[in-house]
């Protein structure tokens, strides 16, 4: 494959949207951030240069950088923040994922400004499993909050307090011309020619909800997802989590005009929301040519309502993966670890600090994450001890978790750094349970480092370990990095643990990550070098706050 080389300077700039003005990180001067293109068997090496005020890493979301977990990136799992004033280079290898994925930040909650797309190509000479495109468009979905969000975020979180939520939501950066309650006018627009099709490359980048997306009078052929191809989905509106990619074919094959395409949140961690128009962000489709057009561009009549779970499920339910003989399925049959993970919303007795007395935390089987004085994969890497202890492979306890009443022991939960370690080609079941615990029931959309998982079932209630793996599917299930666990529901993932390493798994709702809802997998090596975690690359970042007991 080819080496390709990118600069990426972070630094503070200011960005004007929704009527106000505020310093945002950056990359290369611009938001969003720069597209990184490569194809699959290529490398990309990323210097990251910080010059802005605050450390931190960044990620490459989706793809499986096989041993190489030291430039995975997230903060305090595989490397510490790579502070202001210096450097340092990722090397991402493109091996197994096609299609789009993403990059962003990966330290607090910088990743609001800082992200951008990724696009794998075929492998030389290879081509996709569908005709080639006339052209291509990327479409990031992103959200905005008025305000300095990383100060907001501390000042919430040591008063326990519940966090911001945005303000407004993005498409390709501007919130679109419908938003009533600021005169300022920014809309992206998109020009196509009639009769091409083209291959829209999504990136949902909204920190903290579900959201809808359609284009006014089109149907949407969603042909990949999470950097792998699917199944073709004929659609008029998509349901997207925070974190999860597609791509998307688009012919322009209507009545030349304007056409708004939409993006609506569909739930959000907190629903009562004040200030500018929270739901609806818009961008214009402009067909190329000469023809009269009067009026307003019409508005996608298909895209669901706030909360229209059905329309989510609907659309979620279609999700297949190829199982081609091209592009076969490998869902481990023989299962070597099981594991049950409870996905909870709890609290925390806390100290004087806190107003309230207690404050909000997500957790993983009843613990929630704690980040380390110095990060996961050194403290493995060099045996340090002392810094993390044993992810559990089953809850504390097991009750109606989808109930209605819990008592305390259940409600309450401590802070933890817990680590499931798996031997080198470990098969993997893993189950997500969702709780209404604090009644605060809602989809997670949970993310795995190092590896896509295939699901094979999903449902709602409580996991019946009799009846529901028999409705598993085995056959077609698709290979993916996020997924919903349904509000009040579970699902079941398989995964080969074949890849080395140190991997962060989280939900990818920023406010739950924050609060906790993560966790930790080390892979162990093989017994060949293949199968074994490459060494460190030169300049890993150091922990500022850990005493160091030896030079790296
Ligand atoms: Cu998209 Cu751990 O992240
Ligand atoms: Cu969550």
């Amino acid at each position: 494959g080819t080496v390709h080389y990118h600069d990426f300077i972070v630094k503070e700039t200011n960005v004007t949207r929704l009527c106000m003005t505020k310093s945002v990180l950056t990359v290369n001067d611009s938001f969003l951030g720069p597209v990184i293109k490569a194809r699959r068997g290529d490398t990309v090496y990323v210097n990251l240069h910080n010059q802005g005020d605050y450390g931190l890493t960044l990620h490459w979301h989706g793809v499986r950088q096989p041993r190489n977990p030291w430039s995975d990136g997230p903060e305090f799992i595989t490397q510490c923040a790579i502070q202001p004033s210096t450097n340092f280079t990722y090397e991402i290898n493109f091996t197994e994922e096609e299609g789009t994925v993403w990059w962003h930040a990966h330290s607090d909650w910088t990743r609001e400004t800082v992200h951008g797309a990724i696009v794998v190509l075929p492998a030389e000479g290879t081509t996709y499993p569908f005709p080639e495109p006339d052209g291509e468009e990327i479409i990031i979905l992103g959200a905005w909050y008025v305000g300095k969000l990383n100060l907001i975020v501390e000042e919430d979180l040591a008063q326990g307090v519940n966090m911001p939520n945005s303000n407004g939501y993005l498409i390709n950066g501007y919130p679109g011309d419908l938003i009533v309650e600021c005169t300022m006018r920014q809309t992206y627009r998109w020009v196509v020619e009639y009769g091409k099709t083209y291959l829209i490359r999504l990136v949902t980048a909204v920190l903290d909800a579900e959201v809808f997306f359609a284009i006014a009078g089109h149907n949407l052929t969603v042909v990949g997802m999470d950097g792998a191809y699917i199944k073709p989905i004929v659609t008029p509106y998509i349901a997207a989590s925070p974190g999860r990619t597609m791509d998307i074919l688009f012919t322009a094959d209507q009545t030349p005009g304007l056409y708004y395409m939409a993006s609506r949140e569909h739930q959000s961690e907190d629903a009562t929301v004040t200030g500018f128009d929270h739901s609806n962000a818009t961008a214009i489709v402009e067909y190329q040519g000469n023809y009269s057009y009067s009026g307003t561009p019409l508005f996608p009549d298909d895209l669901p309502v706030y909360r229209d779970f059905k329309a989510s499920e609907i659309f979620t339910a279609q999700i297949r993966s190829l199982a081609s003989q091209e592009y076969p399925v490998d869902v481990p049959l023989d299962i070597t670890t099981r594991m049950f993970v409870v996905v909870s919303m709890n609290v925390i007795y806390c100290d004087d600090s806190c107003q309230s007395g207690h404050e909000i935390l997500s957790t993983l089987n009843n613990i929630s994450w704690l980040d380390p004085p110095v990060d996961i994969l050194k403290a493995y890497y060099w045996n340090i001890s002392g810094i993390y202890g044993d992810f559990p492979d089953y809850p504390p306890t097991w009750y109606n978790f989808t109930g209605d009443y819990f008592d305390d022991s259940i409600v309450f939960t401590s802070k933890g750094t817990k680590v499931k370690v798996l031997n080198f080609n470990e098969t993997v079941e893993l189950i997500f349970q969702g709780t209404n615990v604090l009644f605060g029931s809602m989809n997670h959309p949970m993310h795995l480092h190092g590896q896509s998982f295939y699901v094979i079932g999903s449902g709602y209630g409580n996991f019946n370990n009799e009846t529901d793996p028999l409705t598993f599917n085995l056959v077609n299930p698709p290979k993916l990095n996020t997924y919903p666990v349904p509000k009040n529901g579970w699902i079941a993932i398989r995964f080969r643990a074949d890849n080395p390493g140190v991997w962060f798994f989280h939900c990818h709702l920023q406010h739950h990550q924050s609060w906790g809802m993560a966790g930790v997998f080390i892979v162990l090596n093989g017994d060949t070098e293949e199968t074994s975690m490459r060494p460190p690359p030169p300049g890993m970042p150091s922990c500022p706050s850990w005493t160091i007991p030896f030079e790296f």
